[in-house]
């Protein structure tokens, strides 16, 4: 099973990188799952209902969220439809949404988790105890799971896989929008990124106008971002699951750029 997990795409700039790149790859290869970070996908900050869907035209699957989650009320009219639209598993008890999903391919069921860490994201519960606790379910209904960790610490991002190493087929970081050259199959079998990095503008800070956060960090003042523009890039982790077995084949780095 081909799966490609694309990290956090930043505006309309960051889809235009999905809509000119995914195509290709998902013929070149030969994919069977898409998975995203769509926390920045609306103008920088959170998720609409319209964005989700030009997402899923272009081919993902599966959309998982993290610290922007809220940024855009719009996402509170339709995020407890959404099947294959996550949140973090671990925020308290009664928040809208869901934190972890089924996805049905042909022949392979695939449980894909969200979850949040608590470096610099305070609020949440333990990720790890509540991992822990929904594993019997989860992996009951799912042959392989994946999960999306979304977090700031790359040691935190870190202990979370070793602690779940051959529990799942893969963690992959996402929310520094800097991807790491760090991908590896951990010794029990898992596969792991500290962050699949950035789906939007290249010649920006984080996928945002790059003169605004200068500008920010030199005054001390707040001030609008925006979503920086021109050439884009696709980034995030392609993985080869053997489906009967749930181990990693082959997992590489992706970026895609013009
Ligand atoms: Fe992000
Ligand atoms: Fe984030």
């Amino acid at each position: 099973m081909n799966v490609l997990f694309i990290g956090d795409i930043v505006g309309r700039a960051g889809r235009r990188a999905v809509r000119n790149f995914l195509p290709d790859l998902i013929d070149e290869l030969s994919l069977d799952l898409v998975l995203a970070n769509g926390e920045n996908s609306a103008g920088g900050f959170g998720i609409t209902a319209k964005v989700a869907d030009e997402l899923y035209a272009y081919g993902i699957d599966c959309l998982t969220m993290g610290n922007h989650t809220w940024d855009n009320n719009d996402i509170f009219n339709f995020i407890d439809q959404e099947k294959n639209l996550i949140r973090p598993l671990n925020y308290v008890a009664g928040t809208p949404g869901r934190g972890w999903t089924l996805i049905e391919l042909n022949n392979v069921k695939v449980g894909v988790i969200n979850l949040i860490g608590q470096v610099y994201m305070a609020g949440h519960n333990v990720p790890y105890q509540v991992y822990k606790n929904h594993l019997p379910e989860i992996s009951a209904k799912a042959d392989i799971i994946i999960i999306d960790f979304h977090a700031e610490a790359t040691g935190e991002k870190m202990a979370f896989a070793n602690a779940v190493d051959g529990e799942v087929a893969a963690v992959v970081g996402t929310h520094t929008h800097v991807q790491t050259a760090d991908e590896r199959i951990l010794p029990g079998g898992t596969a792991y990124i500290t962050d699949l990095g950035l789906t939007g503008a290249i010649d920006s800070i984080l996928g945002m106008d790059k003169e605004k956060i200068v500008e920010r960090h030199i005054s001390q003042l707040p001030n609008r971002y925006e979503v920086a523009t021109g050439e884009v890039k696709l980034e995030g982790l392609f993985l080869n699951i053997n489906e009967n077995t749930g181990s990693i084949d082959n997992l590489q780095r992706i970026n895609k750029t013009n």
